[in-house]
């Protein structure tokens, strides 16, 4: 019997995607506006685990935080701050830490996809940063959180962790947590390569939408995005390996609020040089007002760090409570 709480983060590692537009924050505005107690993060504790510039890190988070509010999110009606800020984690990933086995976070996928060959040269925290996510949903009993398909094992190790914690210490203490992956586009890929995830991390530039991107560029990359010569099919299930052009109807259909089903009926048996316009005008209609308010908030970086430090100041006063029931719960 734990209240509902919802909880997400996303990292200010680089600018925001279309992925992270479509898997994360437009869904944290819909839970928002479904009137759920919400706390949003920017995760910049998670973006040191691999290097990041000091100045740009900075910038990042405040653009950021601009991203999460012209998407909609209200700082009146949903927390809004920035990790680092909020002690809390910090402090409940140590104890997670001390929790969470060796052998369950060597089984995390998105570790060894981003240690690659080079795992005795990454960063602890990058190995550690499973422990961290869980504090930072743990840290506020969140019972939901919203999260791209990217997350999910990442979720499971949260909920094995509340689960450890809870038969150690022979408590009911921590929620666990349920993860929320849903929508048309829980995995939006690579407009390059659609055997990979659209990520701000990605090399090449023309791979992703950044939030950032004017009308131009947007429709650019969508006309040059790979696709393959056949036209659309009648039903979903003739795009089943055809991974480019299901990603653009998935996009399509999220930015539309449409199903996928739908937009293949609508668009079945035309070509790509017909779909793609289309899908461009979309993308800019829907996009453009995000990008037009983002630049006018990152023009008053003060206001933004205001927001923030209210946001973490609302974080501190949930989760400090909760933190020092673990503390009397450990014995501290
Ligand atoms: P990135 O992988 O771009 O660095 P984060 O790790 O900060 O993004 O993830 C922030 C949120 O955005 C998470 O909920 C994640 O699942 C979601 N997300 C990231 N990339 C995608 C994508 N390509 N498709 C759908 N959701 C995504
Ligand atoms: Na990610």
């Amino acid at each position: 019997t734990f209240t509902p709480r919802i909880f997400s983060g996303i990292q200010p590692s680089g600018g925001l995607t279309l992925g992270n537009y479509l898997g994360a924050l437009k869904r944290f505005v819909e839970k928002q506006d479904e009137g759920i107690e919400t706390i949003y993060c920017l995760v910049d504790m998670h973006a040191i685990t691999v290097w990041q510039d000091p100045e740009k890190l900075r910038q990042q988070t405040r653009e950021g935080a601009a991203a999460f509010i012209a998407a909609g999110i209200d700082p009146a009606r949903s927390i809004l701050f920035n990790q680092s800020q909020v002690t809390a984690h910090a402090e409940l990933g140590w104890i997670f830490n001390c929790v969470a086995r060796m052998g369950w976070m060597s089984r995390m996928t998105q570790f060894k996809d981003k240690a690659g060959k080079n795992s005795e040269n990454v960063s602890l925290g990058l190995f550690a940063y499973p422990a961290l996510m869980a504090a930072d949903i743990l840290a506020y009993k969140a019972t939901h959180v919203p999260v791209g398909e990217d997350q999910k094992q990442h979720l499971e190790l949260t909920r094995d962790i509340a689960i450890k914690f809870n038969n150690d210490y022979k408590v009911n203490f921590f929620p666990v947590t349920e993860p929320v992956i849903e929508g048309a586009a829980t995995r939006v890929m690579s407009l390059r390569d659609g055997s990979k995830k659209m990520s701000k991390s990605d090399p090449s530039d023309q791979s992703r939408i950044n939030l950032t991107d004017d009308a131009d560029a947007i429709s650019a990359k969508i006309r040059k995005a790979k696709t393959d010569p056949e036209p659309l099919p009648e039903t979903l299930d003739g795009l089943k390996d055809r991974p480019e052009a299901r990603n653009l109807v998935n996009i399509y259909a999220a930015l539309s609020g449409q199903s996928a089903e739908s937009v293949v009926a609508e668009f079945a048996g035309a070509q790509f040089g017909t779909f793609k316009p289309r899908l461009a005008e979309l993308a800019v209609a829907k996009l453009s007002p995000i990008t037009t308010e983002m630049n006018r908030l990152m023009r008053d970086p003060a206001e933004i760090d205001r927001i923030l430090g209210r946001g973490a100041e609302q974080a501190e006063a949930i989760a400090r409570p909760i933190l020092n029931d673990v503390y009397d719960i450990v014995g501290m």
